[in-house]
């Protein structure tokens, strides 16, 4: 187990890159195995109330042009998904108030009578909703932090409160969801020792998975101008995070692919165990976009479930046919 000095000397130094990433690896082999879990994910609404200042969907976005996918099509998605093999489907949304605990139930009771494991990512609400949903049949619940430097938090997310963010995170782990957090590397201001911060806040909540995304800058967006994310630097905190938490799950970012064309597949051999394809209707895909280019915009969910399943088998590893919890 690495100490804040250690990351910190780790992620500056890139001498031993090869050697974090192979260790990595080794873990990754060990605690998790050879499988790879695929989540199918349903990105069924852009409409957000918010203004997170690095992400496309933000409110005062005024270009994109929202969507929000009816209940009854969502759960429609969802059957094809798991009717292609998937077993677990992921909801994900901007904070879109039109879907109330009521609505969301509804979704959530019809998707997993498919005999499927179900994962939300639809941000910040209050406790008796994540109850209701856990009580609808809800597994899983994706909330990352984003950063755990609190001045940095205030900066990015104007109207939002850092101390919310983790009482959705305790509320959850109350509940018994699995817990998905995660955090942006490269993000202007963000410095080497608040991602080591990062890394030890992951260690000390126990997440149960743990997304990490290279930073990306959109057009639309207040930080329109500032540098995108360094690749390796975020592959560097993903195998950190796999060294550092052992036998979590941990998806190889579609926004590592976005920056390295290879993307998922170094991060699959650097520590990853997940890949969660897009399994929304091509009419919508343009329209989600939280960053600028997104891998698979044309392309239908059958193309990338064997698109993705040929690269993965293609590495020596295999496709998982279980739920893919976190193995204790
Ligand atoms: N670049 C990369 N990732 C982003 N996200 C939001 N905006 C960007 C961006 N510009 C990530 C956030 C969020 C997840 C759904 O997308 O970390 O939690
Ligand atoms: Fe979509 Fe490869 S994953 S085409």
């Amino acid at each position: 187990m690495y100490t804040k000095a250690e990351i910190i000397s780790l992620l500056e130094d890139d001498k031993q890159n090869d050697e974090l990433f192979s260790l990595a690896d080794k873990i990754r082999k060990e605690y998790v195995g050879d499988e790879v879990h695929l989540r199918g994910l349903i990105e069924f609404s852009n409409i957000c109330k918010n203004q997170c200042m690095y992400c496309g969907l933000q409110c005062t976005n005024k270009v994109v042009e929202r969507y929000r996918i009816e209940p009854e099509q969502v759960i429609e998605i969802a059957k094809t998904a798991s009717g292609m093999g998937y077993k677990t489907i992921v909801l994900q949304s901007g904070e879109d108030v039109y879907f109330t605990q009521d609505i969301m139930c509804h979704i959530i009771k019809e998707i997993k009578s498919l005999g499927v494991a179900l994962t939300l990512s639809i941000g910040e609400r209050s406790f008796e909703d994540y109850k209701a949903f856990k009580d609808a049949g809800a597994d899983r619940y994706l909330i990352r932090i984003e950063t755990t430097d609190k001045n940095l938090y205030k900066k990015l997310h104007p109207h939002m409160d850092f101390e919310n963010r983790l009482r959705c995170l305790k509320d959850l782990k109350g509940l018994g969801y699995e817990v998905g957090t995660g955090c942006l590397v490269g993000l202007p201001g963000q410095s080497i020792s608040s991602l080591a911060d990062d890394i030890l806040f992951f260690k000390e909540i126990d997440a149960d998975m743990i997304g990490i995304g290279p930073f990306i800058p959109h057009p639309q967006t207040p930080l329109k101008n500032s540098a995108a994310s360094d690749f390796t630097l975020a592959l560097k905190v993903m195998a950190l995070v796999r060294i550092m938490l052992k036998n979590i799950n941990i998806p190889a970012t579609t926004a590592m692919e976005t920056l390295n064309s290879n993307g998922r597949i170094i991060a699959l051999q650097s520590g990853a165990n997940v890949v969660m394809p897009n399994v929304t209707s091509t009419q919508y895909r343009d329209k989600y976009e939280i960053y600028p280019g997104k891998i698979c915009l044309n392309d239908a969910p059958e193309k990338c479930r064997i698109c993705i399943e040929n690269k993965i088998k293609s590495i020596g590893r295999t496709i998982s046919t279980d739920f893919g919890f976190r193995k204790k």
